[in-house]
């Protein structure tokens, strides 16, 4: 078993360096199959979720070179598998990508149900229905969502999504990007990753436009030749380290980060009485006095991301007054809120909306992950708290979170990464 052991209480001070954005990787890696040559990616984060990505593409043929820990080079030419491995694609909603890219490539597309984190029922109807209006016929067998476009290619479609979704956004864009004709897209997600992923597919000799807007345009090209790319910084890695220092206080500089994508996140933090100062690319946030409550409520861009809601939770739970968080996007993402409660937090969930009356302090239990931003919500809890905290299941944040042991001792947590070998009772940290 795998666990973080953390001593709370340690003010937190120095640089922490942003990665890449997971969600723009896993989006850009899958759209890398649609590209005739060869392309670099630069920024690319290392994370276990990118790892599977890789390991699928690789199974399906892809030449992967590593030129550096966060700069690879794909080669799609000799693509000879469209059915990636069930087992692997299972374990991460990104999989989902697989389907626009080869349905835009190939033609045809079989890819296993996408997993992912747990927070209630998560359709892929509005991915469907965009491949459906750009051509394509859809069934989903014994597992498979199963797509062919007639006579081996797609047709520029229009499509109007039922709600903002990252997901059918990002994907009808690649699957529209080889198809005859123009797509157009309306009521789009307008998150950072989506206008990283437009810009990947212009690079590579795309015709995208209006990326960040409600409406995206395509018109379709007769190949992707190549070239190279540099992934944005990760807007929630970057807000969770902003919402460790409210939580724990200090005094810490988080870099490699676009701060105009911070926005949405820095205003909360500023209400609850953290100061944030801006650079062009870092920003620096201090805490000095107690925390006030405020009401969050999650949204799509420029909205506060429901990706932060546990990691801010964490912060309104030690501060002074009664907090209100909505949840907006998924109907079930506060089964962290048990966990805090065992660290003293007092919360009250009711459906979508949870009450946190702010408490003078967390003391350190064992706790589990259960999801990615859940399990990065009890890391700082524990940092902030009292006593001995250990996070178990943390194989879910290390999905998302390159190296963050690395970082957060590096700005002075104490906190350390150990496997328990069951047979032989031996314990190795690393
Ligand atoms: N929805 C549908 N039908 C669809 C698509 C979405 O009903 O066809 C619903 C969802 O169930 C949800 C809402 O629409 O209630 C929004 O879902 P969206 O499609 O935007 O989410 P997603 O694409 O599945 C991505 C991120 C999530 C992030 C959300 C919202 C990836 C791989 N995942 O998910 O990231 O929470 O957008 O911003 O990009 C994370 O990084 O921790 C994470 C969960």
């Amino acid at each position: 078993m795998i666990k973080y052991e953390i001593n709370g209480g340690k003010r937190l001070q120095g640089t922490v360096t942003i990665s890449g954005a997971k969600n723009a990787a896993v989006a850009i890696l899958p759209a890398a199959l649609l590209v005739s040559g060869s392309c670099r990616i630069e920024n690319v984060p290392d994370i276990s979720d990118v790892r599977l990505l890789l390991q699928i593409l690789a199974d399906m043929g892809v030449s992967i070179r590593r030129k550096s820990r966060h700069t690879l080079e794909l080669d799609c030419t000799r693509v000879r598998n469209i059915v990636a491995p069930i087992d692997l694609v299972r374990r991460i909603r990104a999989s989902y990508y697989l389907i626009g890219a080869e349905l835009g490539r190939f033609g045809q597309a079989k890819v296993a149900m996408p997993g992912g984190c747990n927070f209630g029922v998560r359709p892929i109807d509005q991915h469907i229905k965009g491949f459906e209006a750009l051509g394509a016929c859809v069934d989903q067998l014994d597992g498979y969502v199963c797509a062919d476009a007639p006579d081996g290619g797609l047709t520029g479609g229009h499509v109007y999504l039922d709600m903002v979704s990252v997901g059918a956004t990002m994907n009808i864009m690649i699957a529209a990007v080889l198809a005859k004709g123009t797509t157009i897209i309306e009521n789009c997600a307008k998150e950072p990753h989506i206008v990283d992923l437009a810009n990947f597919l212009n690079a590579m000799g795309a015709k995208v436009s209006g990326a960040g807007t409600d409406v995206i345009k395509i018109r379709g090209v007769e190949q992707l030749k190549g070239g190279t790319y540099c992934i944005i910084p990760d807007q929630i890695e970057a807000g969770t380290y902003m919402a460790a220092v409210a939580a724990v206080g200090g005094d810490v500089v988080v870099e490699n980060i676009i701060p105009k994508h911070m926005d949405c996140i820095t205003a909360k933090l500023r209400e609850i009485g953290v100061q944030v100062t801006e650079y062009d690319d870092a920003i620096r946030i201090t805490r000095q006095r107690p925390l006030r409550r405020a009401n969050v409520k999650t949204m799509p861009y420029p909205g506060f991301p429901t990706d932060m809601q546990p990691q801010i939770a964490v912060c309104l739970a030690l501060a002074n007054g009664t907090s209100i968080i909505t949840e907006g996007i998924y109907d079930n993402r506060f089964r962290y809120t048990a966990e805090l409660m065992r660290m003293g937090a007092s919360i009250q969930v009711n459906g979508g909306v949870a009450v946190v009356d702010g408490v003078q302090a967390l003391h350190g239990c064992s706790v589990k992950a259960c999801d990615l931003r859940a399990g990065a919500a009890m890391v700082i809890a524990g940092l902030a708290a009292e006593g001995h905290t250990t996070v178990e299941d943390i194989h879910y944040i290390e999905r998302g979170y390159e190296d963050i042991i690395g970082k957060l001792r590096a700005i002075g947590a104490d906190i350390r990464r150990i496997e328990t070998y069951e047979d032989s009772g031996t314990d190795a940290a690393g």
